[in-house]
């Protein structure tokens, strides 16, 4: 079987793996497309630690190939979308509408491959750059056919993670206003979730200048290159402070939401410096284990600025992903408009190189 395989110093297309059979509770899936997401690269820098060799691609649909035998809820010839999450479904977090804080949906990691018949292990217990991957059934979550494969395949991280963070864990409100640092996969998304939510300024940051036709084509109402101009700055000249408040103390001025979509401790800060008082950043990048950030406690203690991190959306795939197939399907979310260029397994670099040049919203690899 053909697919992407982390060997502990690179990726290696290779046709050398093999997949397990599905155990009782476990569903085996035909991946169509796979979109490329900086996590996957984050492992081959290691950014994100992880074992080797192990099967990457977490961002994955297709149709499903064989059930175990306890699976109700998905059949073979059923298209779905992988979401990474194989939360228990028993624990407190599972039962009050947090499986992104199930504790066996972290971290979890399981053997359902050979590379060249030695044992190894799955990607955010998705491995979706593969002919054929293993999930638990809570994970293959059955979507409509009229979504093509190119386009579903995002749903199970970059749009999740951006549309939720937006509706699930910021719960904006109409005519509030947000900075977004970063414009990839995931910033596209939160840019679009913000559109959906009403947001009344939209100001899109990245170091990428070419960047801002595609931010203002998801919903940005302003663009600012960073390496032109200080971000806070000019987040806080596009939305200044009210004038009923009172400027010069406690950094009056900027927006009620910012979002870093990059994963760099210097970003997350321009991140709560661009916050107005009352505002809240929220993290979603992430960096290299054991990076920090530093805030003035003052500018947030007197006038209620928060941080929060979000991981993976704050979704319910079963809740999340059939919301997204909906406004979808309703001409309301993007999802065709974030494949900037497809690929066979072996433009997989290709991709890594366009995305370095931040050339792509997403690559996405057919296979
Ligand atoms: N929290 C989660 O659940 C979660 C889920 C998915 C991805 N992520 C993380 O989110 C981050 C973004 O992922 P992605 O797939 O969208 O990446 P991407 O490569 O598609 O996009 C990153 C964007 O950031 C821009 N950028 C880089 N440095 C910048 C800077 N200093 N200021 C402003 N913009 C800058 C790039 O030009 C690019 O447009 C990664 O760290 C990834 O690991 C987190
Ligand atoms: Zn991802
Ligand atoms: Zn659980």
């Amino acid at each position: 079987m053909r697919g992407i395989v982390y060997t502990g110093a690179d990726a290696e297309v290779t046709d050398k793996l093999e997949v397990a059979e599905p155990g009782p509770t476990e569903v085996k899936i035909k991946i169509a497309a796979a979109g490329v997401c900086h996590s996957d690269l984050s492992v081959l820098d290691g950014t994100i630690p992880w074992k080797a060799p192990s099967v990457l691609g977490h961002e994955g649909a297709g149709i499903v190939e064989a059930v175990g035998s306890s699976v109700r809820s998905v059949k073979p010839g059923d298209h779905v979308v992988v979401a990474t999450l194989a939360s228990c479904g028993t624990c407190r977090a599972c039962n009050t509408g947090h499986p992104t804080m199930c504790i066996r949906s972290l971290g979890n990691v399981s053997t359902p491959f050979t590379y060249d018949g030695e044992p190894a292990s799955n990607f955010a217990a998705a491995s979706v750059f593969a002919e054929y991957t293993i999930v638990q059934e809570v994970q293959a979550v059955r979507i409509s056919k009229d979504v093509p494969f190119t386009s579903a395949c995002l749903i199970g991280c970059g749009v999740l993670t951006g549309v939720g963070s937006v509706l699930n864990r910021a719960r904006v409100q109409p005519g509030e206003t947000a900075a977004v640092f970063g414009v990839g996969g995931v910033g596209l998304n939160v840019i679009q979730g913000l559109r959906l939510s009403a947001a009344s300024r939209i100001v899109a940051v990245d170091t990428v200048a070419s960047k801002e036709p595609l931010a203002r084509q998801f919903g940005a109402t302003h663009f600012v290159d960073a390496t032109q101009a200080d971000a806070v700055e000019e987040i806080k000249k596009i939305v200044p402070h009210r004038p009923q408040s009172m400027a010069g103390a406690l950094g009056p001025g900027g927006v009620t939401w910012s979002f870093d979509c990059v994963g760099h401790p210097a970003v997350l800060r321009n991140a709560i410096d661009a916050l107005d008082w009352g505002g809240t950043a929220v993290a979603i990048g992430v960096p290299p284990r054991g990076s920090e950030v530093s805030v003035d406690i003052n500018n947030l203690a007197y006038v209620d600025r928060g941080l929060l991190g979000c991981r993976y959306g704050a979704s319910r795939p079963h809740h999340d992903i059939p919301l997204m197939v909906e406004l979808y399907l309703s001409g309301k979310l993007m999802l065709d408009e974030l494949v900037t260029e497809t690929r066979p397994l072996e433009g997989f670099r290709d991709i890594v190189e366009d995305m370095h040049a931040g050339k792509l919203a997403r690559g996405v690899l057919i296979l």
